[in-house]
């Protein structure tokens, strides 16, 4: 394989320490051309499928540059990973438009993780943590999501932390990425549109995290229904209806025992599938007796489902979810909440 001159010289000068290597916070690098990456999820002995870049600072201290130092098609090597540690390197940079083909790498590296079993499970649960940070980095460059969807970077952050450090439960996202790769893209789409419509709304800060965990948690008992009836090609018969409906129940057992989730989340958890005019389940409330805020999670979450492909359809355009939004209704009236769809259709600025 040839090999890239430029990124061998730099890595010599580097591992000579004739570079000056600078890291910033994560929150700092935030709006930058380049994205960093922790040299945790590099996969060592595998082809780069995209080129990595050092930050460093010039002669005078002044200027950052972003110097490449591994190029795409070019192995990782293990030695380079110990080299990079040794000087206290903890991460690299990627260029933001590579950023689904970092993702796609680092879901290749999780698999195999997957593949090895228990020794690799907290490598694995590491590498997952920061694929779930580039999708939500990912889900804010998306234009379906409105332009308020950077507005929620402090209760991103903030849920990250918590996942960080285990008070909500990382592993059943792995869980919902494991059944199901589009049902766990549609979680975090629908946590971080969610969270922006709460932030217009100006609501209060603890109202926004409740939010923002029965959001990315909604369909986690989804995990719990087999995959042979969720991958029918046919229309469910009555009885997988009935098993499907249940997934709110199973979410809402799931979750319960976790001191971090409060009971406002479970509870928006609980009825997300709850329609305005009292059709929906698990239990047909009417919108007096749902919690204030379900409907902003059945509108949202719709919305997302609606704006996204499907194997047996293109995905809607905004305009004509919005249309579907306004006018599905069910035995006794509109599904959707029509004043809180007004201001959606605001905030998503159409
Ligand atoms: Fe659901």
């Amino acid at each position: 394989m040839e090999i890239d001159i430029e990124g061998q010289q730099i890595r010599e000068r580097l591992f000579s320490k004739k570079l000056r290597v600078v890291q910033g916070t994560a929150s700092e690098e935030q709006e930058k051309e380049f994205c960093p990456l922790l040299l945790r999820s590099l996969f060592p002995g595998e082809a780069l499928t995209f080129a990595i870049y050092l930050k460093t600072l010039n002669e005078g201290n002044k200027e950052i540059h972003y110097l490449p130092c591994g190029m795409p098609g070019e192995v990782f090597q293990p030695a380079w990973l110990s080299q990079l540690e040794q000087i206290g390197i903890d991460r690299l940079y990627f260029k933001k438009v590579d950023l689904p083909r970092v993702i796609a790498y680092l879901n290749n590296y999780l698999l195999i993780l997957e593949g090895q079993g228990g020794i690799a499970n907290q490598q694995k649960m590491r590498v997952f943590y920061d694929q779930l940070n580039l999708t939500i980095r990912q889900a804010m460059t998306s234009t379906r999501m409105g332009p308020y969807i950077r507005s929620t970077i402090k209760q991103v952050n903030w849920l990250l932390e918590e996942l960080a450090t285990g008070k909500l439960p990382l592993n059943f996202l792995w869980e919902i990425i494991l059944h199901d790769y589009s049902l766990y893209n549609h979680s975090v789409n629908v946590f971080m549109i969610a969270l922006a419509l709460m932030v217009y709304l100006e609501k209060k800060e603890v109202e926004c995290q409740h939010m923002g965990i029965a959001a990315l948690f909604h369909d986690v008992g989804m995990t719990r229904i087999p995959p042979e009836i969720l991958d029918k090609p046919e229309t469910l018969n009555a009885e997988d209806r009935l098993l499907v409906q249940e997934h709110p129940q199973i979410g809402f057992d799931m979750l319960k025992g976790f001191s971090a989730i409060p009971l406002e989340a479970l509870r928006l958890i609980l009825e997300h599938h709850e329609n305005c005019d009292g059709s929906g389940y698990l239990r047909g409330l009417s919108l007096s007796q749902q919690h204030r805020h379900t409907r902003i999670l059945r509108l949202v979450d719709t919305y997302e489902a609606l704006t996204s492909l499907r194997p047996y359809r293109p995905a809607y355009r905004a305009f004509d979810a919005i249309k579907i939004l306004r006018e599905q209704s069910g035995p006794r009236g509109l599904i959707y909440d029509q004043r809180l769809l007004e201001i959606f259709i605001k905030f998503l600025a159409l």
